[in-house]
């Protein structure tokens, strides 16, 4: 019935002059001011009516003593504020931790959603470009809900139906400026259900020192650092290969050490074994006798792992039929290849014999080695395919500060860029940045931010004469 016909629009015509553009007179319809009053006032009842039922708890902390002092005079509706307080207060200034879990972080939420995010959605949806005008009606995603943790904000969002998670994770910069945060992490918690993590603050902005040596005799998975939620950074040696990839000065060397610091009561009961291959001989030489085999020139380094290889093919020979898992023994360790600068035997080898002996050595191990206790952990500058033509064959990957955003999927696989792991915006000073990275667990596709802990000079030495006094005795 509303449908306009061709011969239709020729009543509302302004002017038909040839040449000139055709203009529409808009039709005007005065909307009576009564209409205009109700609808303001049903938008006002609505909006309070939301308010009560979105969050009961705030509205009763505000609408209780207000009633109190309309009913009672303000002097009882002191007691009745000040009773609360009384309990509330205590307990914030000497457990803050309950206090947090139970009351603080929910009041910080309510905080945040009110100031901060429902105050800011629709300017920021709108010119970040993740709301929509169609039809003459806007479609912004739904806010669902807001938590906090200790260091940052949890958004629950609706996405609008038809957008795709590529879609937010395009935006991180738009969002995480929009909210007054310095990154933003996007991971989807259910269909078209995201969550976006804000962070308040940097828990790993402040160096780690070195972790206490482990009591407990354990292959892994090891304590190396901090993750950005405050539990430790557990990374798994054994039954794997890890692969730090980071530009000169990114801290390659806090995770080699934190390593070698976790396993060495494995080490000094002789269920585990390290092997370093050190070809810049900076950084492992430090801590030459913690190595069962130690090597630095190209050639001693190819010997090193020809020999890795053959004994794992021996101990392949011994398994095969009896057992499909290691578990580390002295007769048969766990054996972890640590190599600093893998592309310095590989890439950057002059001698091209030795460059092949050592991709082929390198490739079997990564390849043949996981489930018979051997493992590499190899510290890497530069990760292009063509520097590292076996980087695939190393399953965990640590993304350390580099230099250019592409090299961040390189390291951690399609898409970790987008999904907030911005490891090429890694501060280059060596206090806020140095041993930061990202990860990602086994469980989640999400990548991680991490510190590991720095293993200084002095550490290394302590350690090696701890361990000397060890062997000893
Ligand atoms: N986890 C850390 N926390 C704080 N500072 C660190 C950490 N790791 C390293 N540093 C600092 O950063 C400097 C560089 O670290 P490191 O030598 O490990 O870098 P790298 O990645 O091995 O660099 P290169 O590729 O040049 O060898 C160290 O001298 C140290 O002062
Ligand atoms: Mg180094």
């Amino acid at each position: 019935m509303f449908k306009k016909l061709p011969g239709d629009q020729v009543t509302g015509l302004v002017t038909t002059t040839p040449d000139t553009a055709v203009v529409f007179r808009p039709a005007v319809v005065r909307t009576p001011a009564i209409i205009t009053i109700v609808i303001f006032v049903w938008r006002v009842l609505a909006g309070l009516v939301r308010m009560v039922w979105r969050h009961p708890i705030a509205t009763a902390v505000l609408a209780i003593p207000a009633a109190v002092t309309w009913l009672y005079g303000w002097r009882v509706a002191l007691l009745v504020v000040w009773l609360p307080v009384s309990v509330l207060l205590p307990w914030a200034l000497f457990d803050r931790a309950t206090f947090n879990a139970w009351i603080g972080w929910r009041l910080l939420a309510f905080w945040r959603l009110a100031w901060m995010y429902r105050r800011h959605w629709h300017a920021v949806m709108t010119i970040s470009g993740l709301a929509r005008h169609a039809g003459g009606r806007d479609y912004v995603p739904h806010l669902v809900a807001v938590r906090c943790t200790s260091w940052a904000d949890l958004v629950t969002v609706n996405m609008l139906t038809g957008q795709a998670v590529k879609d937010w994770a395009d935006r991180i910069e738009h969002l995480a400026h929009g909210f007054g945060a310095t990154s933003c992490r996007v991971s989807v918690t259910r269909a078209g259900r995201l969550l976006l993590t804000f962070p308040r603050r940097d828990p790993l902005a402040v160096p780690l020192p070195a972790l206490p040596l482990p009591e407990a005799v354990s292959v892994g998975p090891v304590e190396i650092g901090i993750r950005e939620d405050g539990r430790p950074w557990r990374l798994k040696v054994h039954g794997t290969h890890v692969l730090a990839a980071g530009a000169t000065g990114a801290g390659k060397g806090s995770i080699l050490w934190s390593v070698i610091r976790a396993l060495i009561p494995a080490v000094w009961t002789g269920v585990a074994e390290l092997w370093g291959l050190d070809p810049k001989l900076m950084e492992l030489s430090f801590g030459r006798p913690l190595f069962t085999r130690y090597a630095a020139s190209p050639a001693d380094c190819a010997d090193l792992l020809d020999e890795a290889v053959e004994r794992m093919q021996k101990r392949a020979e011994k398994f095969a039929g009896v057992q499909r898992d290691h578990v580390p023994t002295v007769e048969d360790p766990f054996v972890l290849v640590i190599v600093d600068e893998v592309a310095f035997l590989t890439a950057y080898q002059s001698d091209r014999a030795l460059k092949q002996r050592i991709s082929a050595a390198l490739a079997t191990l990564t390849t043949q080695g996981r489930a018979v206790g051997f493992g590499v952990l190899a510290a890497l500058q530069d990760p292009r395919k063509d520097v590292l033509t076996i980087r695939n064959l190393f399953p965990d990957k640590i993304a350390l500060r580099l230099d250019e955003s592409e090299q961040v999927d390189m390291v951690l696989g399609d898409g970790a860029r987008d999904r907030g792991a911005l490891a090429d915006h890694i501060s280059s000073v060596p206090q806020e940045g140095a041993g930061v990275a990202y990860v990602r667990l086994e469980a989640s596709p999400d990548p991680i931010r991490v510190r590991a802990a720095y293993v200084s000079d002095a550490d290394i030495r302590d350690m090696v004469a701890l361990f000397q006094m060890e062997e000893a005795a």
